[in-house]
């Protein structure tokens, strides 16, 4: 009988610990070394230094969905799911896919164009705007 209850005690630990490892292996890193070799090939700029705790913090009001959707399947519109947030290059690939731009002008599309508009409300409040300044050699 005390055998039984211990065995169970391990084994429900063991699945605790099997969903711990795997909700910790989906979240976000603090930074990223954005170098996607595997889309673009030998790359032609440096790679991009990323700081995802940065831009979150400096983003709270913004929110998760400026940067980060989904496509919803019955509508075909742009939507943000909380806890669906994948990694950009899950879905745009080398060359652009109807209105799907390609994971360059994705990322550029996304990083450029927010610390563009920025600019225009708090200059001391955005990110580079030139190709040096993301890609920056090292
Ligand atoms: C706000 C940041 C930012 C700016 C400004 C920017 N880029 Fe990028 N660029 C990125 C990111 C992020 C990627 C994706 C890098 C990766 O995953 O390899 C990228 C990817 C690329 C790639 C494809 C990967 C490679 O190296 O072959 C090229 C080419 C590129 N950028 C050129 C440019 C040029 C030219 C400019 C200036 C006109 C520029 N970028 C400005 C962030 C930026
Ligand atoms: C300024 C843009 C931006 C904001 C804001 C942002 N993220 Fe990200 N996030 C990224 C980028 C870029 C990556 C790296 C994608 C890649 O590797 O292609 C990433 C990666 C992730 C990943 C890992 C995805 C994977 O499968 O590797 C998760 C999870 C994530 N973000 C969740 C969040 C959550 C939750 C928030 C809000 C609290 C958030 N992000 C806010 C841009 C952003
Ligand atoms: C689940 C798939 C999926 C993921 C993951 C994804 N995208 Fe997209 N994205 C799309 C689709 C589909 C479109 C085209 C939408 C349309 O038909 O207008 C798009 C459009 C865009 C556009 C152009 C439209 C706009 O919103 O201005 C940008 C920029 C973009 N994505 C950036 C990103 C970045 C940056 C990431 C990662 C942080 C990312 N996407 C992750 C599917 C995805
Ligand atoms: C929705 C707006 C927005 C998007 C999208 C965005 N940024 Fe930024 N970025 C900012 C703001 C705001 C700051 C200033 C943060 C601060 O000082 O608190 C910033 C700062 C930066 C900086 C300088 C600070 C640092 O972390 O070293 C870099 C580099 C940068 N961004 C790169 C990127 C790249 C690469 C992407 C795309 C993957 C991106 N940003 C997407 C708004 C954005």
């Amino acid at each position: 009988m005390r055998r039984a209850r211990l065995m169970v005690l391990i084994i429900t630990g063991l699945l605790l610990m099997g969903v711990l490892s795997l909700t910790g292996s989906m979240a976000q890193e603090n930074e990223y070394d954005l170098g996607h070799t595997d889309v673009f090939g030998s790359l032609r700029r440096p790679m991009v230094k990323f700081s995802h705790a940065v831009h979150s913090d400096s983003l709270v009001e913004a929110g998760c969905g400026v940067c980060h959707h989904s496509r919803d399947d019955k509508t075909g519109k742009l939507v943000y799911i909380e806890g669906q947030e994948l990694s950009c290059k899950d879905c745009h690939d080398t060359q652009k896919e109807n209105h799907k731009p390609a994971l360059r002008e994705a990322f550029h599309g996304s990083c450029t164009v927010c610390h563009r508009d920025m600019i225009k409300s708090d200059r001391s409040h955005t990110g580079p705007t030139t190709c040096g300044g993301c890609h920056k050699k090292v």
